[in-house]
């Protein structure tokens, strides 16, 4: 089995040195950035916006993987592509016509991912799964880095992976939250190709980032 992508969020970084915290995890070996923007309305918690992506932008050249919890989406995405996004993934609980979002972040020239919460059905996917191109498991609820993993997602990623085969689609399985060196094996075992770590790459401050990437690929 091959090491899995990972993408380390940046909700765990010092953002009073955001910019150099992206470097930092460029250079220890992140395969994507993971920018969590939550609004305080779809999910309890307030963090950052387009403008400071675009502030990103110029620091690394590894994807953006932009995972909005907001509500609504739509007006917001053409935002986000303008300020450097490269993987626009939103809930579609956020609004009422999941598949007219993922036709407007394609219409950007944006990779469209979807993001499942903790109780919501992989069911969700059934007439997306052509038009997609990741799926985020989140294993957590959403809002809060530093949760516990909930188990039960990995039925969830190994019922998605099944679909995903069957489509013969490329399409990456992400996962999202509590994910550190045990849990990513779990999920890569359950069919998981990209792990999102907040807490698990950024604990110990820089000098431990390569480490922590690489025990998240299981090569550490
Ligand atoms: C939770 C976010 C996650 C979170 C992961 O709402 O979507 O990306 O920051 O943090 P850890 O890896 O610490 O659980
Ligand atoms: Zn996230």
């Amino acid at each position: 089995m091959s090491a899995p992508l990972i993408s380390p969020s940046i909700l765990s970084a010092d953002f009073a040195r955001l910019g150099e915290e992206v470097r930092a995890i460029d250079a220890a070996g992140a395969d994507w950035i993971h920018i969590d923007v939550m609004d305080g309305h779809f999910v309890p918690n307030l963090t950052i916006g387009p403008m400071v992506v675009k502030a990103l932008r110029p620091h690394t050249t590894k994807p953006f993987d932009v995972h909005l919890m907001i509500a609504p989406v739509d007006p917001y995405l053409q935002a986000f592509a303008d300020a450097g996004a490269d993987i626009i993934t939103f809930h579609p609980e956020a609004g009422p016509h999941a598949h007219r979002t993922v036709q407007a972040i394609k219409a950007l020239g944006k990779q469209a991912g979807v993001s499942l919460n903790p109780a919501t059905p992989a069911k969700m996917l059934d007439y997306l799964y052509e038009e997609i191109d990741l799926i985020l498991v989140m294993s957590v609820n959403p809002g809060f880095g530093g949760q516990s993993f909930i188990a039960s997602q990995l039925r969830k990623i190994e019922a998605i992976r099944k679909a995903i085969d069957k489509t013969g689609r490329d399409i990456r399985l992400e996962v999202d939250g509590g994910v550190d060196a045990v849990t990513a094996r779990q999920c890569v075992d359950a069919g998981a190709d990209v792990l999102v770590a907040g807490s698990a790459t950024f604990k110990g401050g820089p000098d431990c980032y390569a480490a922590n990437i690489a025990a998240l690929k299981g090569v550490g």
